[in-house]
């Protein structure tokens, strides 16, 4: 079974946005933070202890994607059960960034302790961490939160998530390295309770299959500057990150799908270990936010390094999402925790700020892990850097 000693998490993880793009026109752009960057308080449902939120902007709210949950009791200690994945929404004040309470962000939310994204009859499923009578655990982790594709003239909304049907063991280590990605469909809807979530189904339990193709979506994906195309990122277990695009309305049909290789789009599917896929400095490795910067007129990707348990964000940017991407770099290291897994899930947080009045900030995330009398506690600082 799952304990609070196993609430760990991978260290290789994405989030998305859906900004508004607009064609890029700058022919460079030199990222420098201006001043220092400030921690703002932390994003927290004091009722919960959790790790590796992403956020999409829906309905005029954040919702924040996450991972291994735990509740909280009164006596502010995490119980069981596990709970592999979890939202919440923030309600957003005037300036587009989350309603402020004391030194903390509030998120709300009723999770029902089921996961977000629903565990299916073959991962074992019989208990909300996806944890097997073997040891072993199915552990459905978004990489990305919600990828948002739609919103109706009603105000519904329509997103999608593409998850890695992680296998692994007690260690963390991967039973299959390439295993299939499921694809889910959140769909938010306005006439919904204040505090109920978006309705989350399983499209496609093996959209992408093992060994086979790469897990376009699970790394990383952004909407288009016209709004019309999906830009997805896999990244196979070799660390090729490679890009396919969809119009937005055919997310659900594999046909309409091209694929970047070699220089150009195709619609074949390459295979999972083609050696002309890879689109160089698309990343710098590990875990982190596709987005669009209207001020920068560029596509934008903030993260980490590929295996990296510290705080240090890198950035790089592209005037589109094929490329040319510009050498990563490091532009900021916030505080780490004192656990052994002591900072990951490093995201930007686009749908924050919203780039108002000429505004050219980002709002970084990440999970802080620290023992506390013994205990480990999770949480995600908010941080605006301003660029120069
Ligand atoms: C890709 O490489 C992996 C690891 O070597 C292997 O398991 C998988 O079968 C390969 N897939 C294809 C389509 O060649
Ligand atoms: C890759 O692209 C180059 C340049 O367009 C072309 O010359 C080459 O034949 C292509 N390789 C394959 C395997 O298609
Ligand atoms: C971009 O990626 C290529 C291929 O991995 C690498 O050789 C090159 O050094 C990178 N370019 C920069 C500017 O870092
Ligand atoms: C780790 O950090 C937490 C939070 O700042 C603090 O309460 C705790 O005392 C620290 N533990 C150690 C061993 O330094």
């Amino acid at each position: 079974m799952i304990s609070s000693a196993t609430l760990l998490t991978a260290l290789f993880l994405s989030a998305t946005s859906t900004a508004t793009v607009l064609p890029p026109r700058v022919a460079a752009v030199n990222p420098v933070v201006s001043g220092t960057p400030q921690v703002l308080g932390v994003v927290s449902d004091p009722t919960l202890d959790r790790d590796s939120c992403g956020s999409s902007l829906i309905g005029g709210r954040v919702l924040w994607a996450c991972r291994d949950t735990e509740p909280v009791g009164s006596d502010g200690i995490p119980t069981l059960p596990v709970i592999s994945s979890t939202a919440s929404w923030s309600d957003l004040d005037s300036s587009g960034l989350p309603v402020l309470d004391g030194s903390t962000y509030p998120m709300y939310g009723n999770n029902n302790e089921e996961p977000f994204y629903p565990l299916q009859a073959d991962e074992c499923d019989d208990n909300s961490a996806g944890g097997c009578s073997d040891g072993t655990r199915y552990a459905i982790w978004p990489d990305t939160p919600p990828l948002v594709t739609n919103t109706a003239a009603d105000g519904t909304v329509t997103a999608y998530t593409w998850i890695r049907k992680a296998h692994i063991t007690d260690s963390l280590t991967d039973l299959a390295p390439d295993p299939d990605t499921s694809l889910y469909k959140v769909v938010y809807s306005p006439s919904a309770a204040h505090d109920a979530l978006p309705a989350v189904t399983i499209v496609d339990e093996a959209f992408w299959a093992a060994d086979e193709q790469v897990p376009y979506g699970a790394y990383g994906s952004i909407v288009s500057a016209d709004g019309s195309t999906a830009y997805l990122y896999g990244k196979g277990s070799s660390g090729t990150i490679a890009l396919a695009k969809v119009p937005v309305g055919s997310i659900e049909d594999k046909t309409q799908y091209q694929f970047y290789e070699n220089g150009s789009w195709t619609p074949t599917p390459p295979s999972l270990n083609a050696s002309d896929i890879n689109v160089p400095n698309a990343s710098a490795g590990g875990q982190g936010t596709y987005f669009f910067s209207p001020p920068w007129e560029r596509y934008v990707w903030i993260g980490q390094a590929g295996i990296s348990v510290s705080a240090d964000f890198f950035v790089t940017t592209a005037p589109a999402p094929e490329g040319p991407w510009a050498a990563p770099v490091q532009f900021y290291s916030a505080e780490n925790g004192n656990a052994t897994l002591g900072a990951y899930s490093l995201q930007a947080n686009p749908a924050l700020g919203g780039f108002e009045d000429g505004a050219n900030d980002v709002y970084l995330t990440y999970t802080k892990n620290d023992v506390i009398n013994g205990v480990g506690f999770y949480s995600t600082p908010l941080i605006k850097v301003s660029w120069e």
